[in-house]
Formats: structure tokens, sequence, C-alpha cells
């Protein structure tokens, strides 16, 4: 955070008007047979492929090629700690939807399935908590043609009231979007943890806004393993970090609604969210409650607090009885992944610098080593425009030059 330039290192360019790229399409296909040897010749699929890029420019691509893409796409995602679990995502084929209101159902679908909160009869949703990965993927961008998409960075996030001292109440990240909600008409209760509304934009319909209901955001309440005050802070955080703007780009086709989700790792909220100087800002009023001596940075009252923050969280979720990983767990995880993947004959691309968890990073074994950098497709990337989109909350277009 705070350092421009390094968190959002550039994206391959994409071109909305061009015809897919067949070398991509050819790589993606053969790899999916031969990772998938059930699916048996490649040779015909590329022909008809061919064939179709050739009249429209595009191709379609089976509900199996589909979720396996969509699984690469995680594979392939260098900033992702948690990908031993890659081939247990839940890929739902939403390809059909078309207005605000039927996508809106469907990602309220997709919270529900992922955080076990649906209760309709029949259903095979896990228990309450029991988060499961889950990606929606919604239409493909057809060359030249406009596409759905959804302007929030993820599905469910924290409002960020700007007050008349300039000071914020809620998430500071999402000042500018808020406001942007609020000349729209929207008003939230005002309180640090209000969840934002959803922007959906379709082609033929416009942008629509639509507030989530309450049980598609399952919430976990903060409280502390050993200080009762802790509760008296009023934390609170939201179960499933789903992110929303990323495009999904599979065999050259891009899919720029394409939701998908993980479960936490703790140190995401209680080193970052919650503890950052930009975001919730809470290790002085950690520091505080403690009775820590912050009279200088040598007494490492800011690590004193940030320890404390994170058991809070990892405790109150395991309490609430929803899904949570700690770092050490999750590296370990990690390390596992890359052996198996080293034993399937691959190697594992992946970010150091997003890999290391923000707390204790020496203290887990992803700190030391080295990984294969490298950009794989398919893969997720967050377009400028969509990053503009969520940060600001107006369209492109009426952005000052
Ligand atoms: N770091 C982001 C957040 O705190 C979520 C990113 C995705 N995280 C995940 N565990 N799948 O909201």
């Amino acid at each position: 955070m705070g350092t421009p330039g390094y968190r959002d290192h550039p994206v391959p360019e994409w071109d909305p008007d061009a015809a897919v790229d067949w070398a991509e399409a050819e790589d993606f296909l053969r790899q999916y047979h031969a990772e998938n040897p059930g699916t048996g010749a490649v040779e015909p699929r590329l022909a008809e492929v061919r064939a179709e890029i050739a009249a429209t420019g595009t191709y379609e691509h089976t509900g199996d090629e589909l979720t396996y893409g969509a699984k690469l796409a995680w594979r392939n995602a260098s900033r992702c700690i948690g990908r031993l679990y890659w081939r247990s995502m839940l890929v739902l084929d939403r390809r059909s939807a078309r207005t605000p209101h039927e996508i809106c159902a469907e990602l309220i679908r997709h919270l529900e399935l992922a955080g076990g909160t649906d209760d309709r009869s029949g259903s095979r949703v896990g228990r309450q908590g029991a988060v499961r990965p889950v990606i929606s993927v919604f239409a493909p961008a057809k060359p030249g043609e406009p596409f759905a998409r959804v302007w929030n960075e993820q599905l469910v996030r924290y409002a960020g009231h700007r007050m008349p001292d300039g000071s914020v109440v809620g998430d500071p990240a999402q000042v500018d979007f808020t406001a942007a909600l609020e000349l729209l008409g929207w008003k939230g209760k005002g309180t640090a943890f209000d969840v934002l509304p959803l922007m959906i934009e379709s082609p033929h319909h416009g942008v629509h806004m639509f507030d989530l209901p309450e049980r598609a955001v399952l919430e976990v309440p903060l409280i502390h393993p050993e200080y009762g005050w802790f509760a008296e802070l009023d934390l609170r955080w939201y179960a499933i970090p789903a992110i929303a703007n990323q495009r999904l780009t599979i065999g050259g086709v891009n899919y720029p609604l394409a939701p998908f989700n993980g479960w936490y790792m703790g140190t995401e909220i209680g080193a970052r969210n919650l503890a950052d100087k930009d975001r919730y800002n809470l290790l002085p009023v950690m520091a505080e409650r403690l009775a820590l001596d912050t009279s200088s940075e040598a007494t490492l009252w800011r690590d004193r607090a940030l320890v404390e923050l994170n058991r809070a969280v990892l405790h109150s979720y395991a309490r609430a009885g929803v899904k949570i990983s700690d770092h050490h767990t999750e590296a370990a995880r990690f390390l596992e992944h890359i052996r198996r993947e080293e034993k399937a004959g691959r190697e594992v691309p992946a970010d150091w610098s997003w890999i290391v968890p923000p707390i204790s990073g020496a203290a887990t074994p992803v700190f030391h080593r080295y990984y294969h950098e490298a950009d794989q497709r398919p893969n997720f990337y967050l377009d400028e425009e969509a990053r503009q989109l969520a940060r600001t909350g107006r369209p492109w277009t009426s952005l000052p030059l």
C-alpha cells in the first residue's frame, strides 16, 4: 500500500475490438486436452475453433473448457498464496445472464453459495460459514461490442463516509466510490461498516444500483480471546472476499465480469484492512487500549498491536464458524502446492512480494526462497478502466483529462 506503480504493475494490453488471438486459443485448447486425457484428441476441436474465429472473430467455450480454464486462471494467479485447492473451485456458468437484475440475482446466489448462507431446500450447500471458492462467469466480451460489468472492486466492501472535519467513518479506500454513489442518491446508515450497494452495468440497460440483501452478506463481529474491551471497539468484517472487477482471460476470450472468491487469510484483515494507515488505521487505537509505550518506534508498539489485532480476527472467525486461515498454515499449504505442481512437471508462477505475508514474513517458509516469475494464461487482470471505476464510482468518460 502507498507505493504507487509497485502494487499496480502494468497489465498486458487488451483491445476489446480485436478478434481472438488464434495462438492463445490454440495454447489453451492444447493445454486443456493435455491435462485432461479423457477429452480425446485436440485436433478436431482446433479446426472447429479456428473456423469459428475466422467467421465471427471469437469462439464459444464448452462448459468443460470454461470450468477448467477458470481453474487454470486461479492456478496461474501469481499473487495468490491459497492455490493448493485450485481444482476445487465451484465454477458457475452464468453466460446467459443479461440484464442488471439477472446479473444481480446471480451475484447474490454466488455469495450465498460461497458462504453457505443459502437455505433454499434441495440445494447442496455447506454449513453456514464453510466458505468455498466460487467463480461466476458471465458473458464474454465480443470483439467491438459493449459488455456487462460490475463497478465495485469486491462484491462486499464497506463504505467510507467523509466527515465535514475531513476524517473518515468507514473504509477510507472507498471514500470516492461512496461519494459518487451518494450523488446518485444512495445513503448508508453512516456506520463504519455500511455494506456498499452493487453498481451493475450492462450494454443495453445502463448502470443500476442494488443493495445486497442481509442474508447474502455473512459478517463476523470481532472479539479478542482475552481482552473483553476489544468487543467495545465494535469492529466487524465480512466473510467472503470476492474480487468483482478483474477480467478473466481464457484462450484469448475475455470475460470482463467473472467475480471470484476464496476464504480470507487473517492477515488480509488484521494486518492490512484494519491496520494500514490509509485504511481503518487501528494500531494507535489498539496501542492505547493495551497501554503500550508509543513514545518511540523502538518499543515496537505497532508490532505488538498488530499481533493482538490479528489474534482477534482469527479467534472471532473461528468462534463464528466462518472459515479463515492463518498465515503459517497458508504458507505451508502453498509450499505443498509447489511440491505437487513440480511433481506434475509444472513450475508455479509466484510473486514474492505478494506471497510473503504482511506480518512475520520470515517466520513463514514462503519467505526463504525465490519464485518463478511468469505471466501465464489463463489469468485474471485488473484493467485500468475497471480500476478507475472502482476507485471513483464514475464512468471513465466523465473523468477530467
Ligand atoms: N485482500 C483483499 C481483502 O482484504 C482480498 C483479496 C482476495 N483474498 C482472498 N483471500 N481470496 O479484501
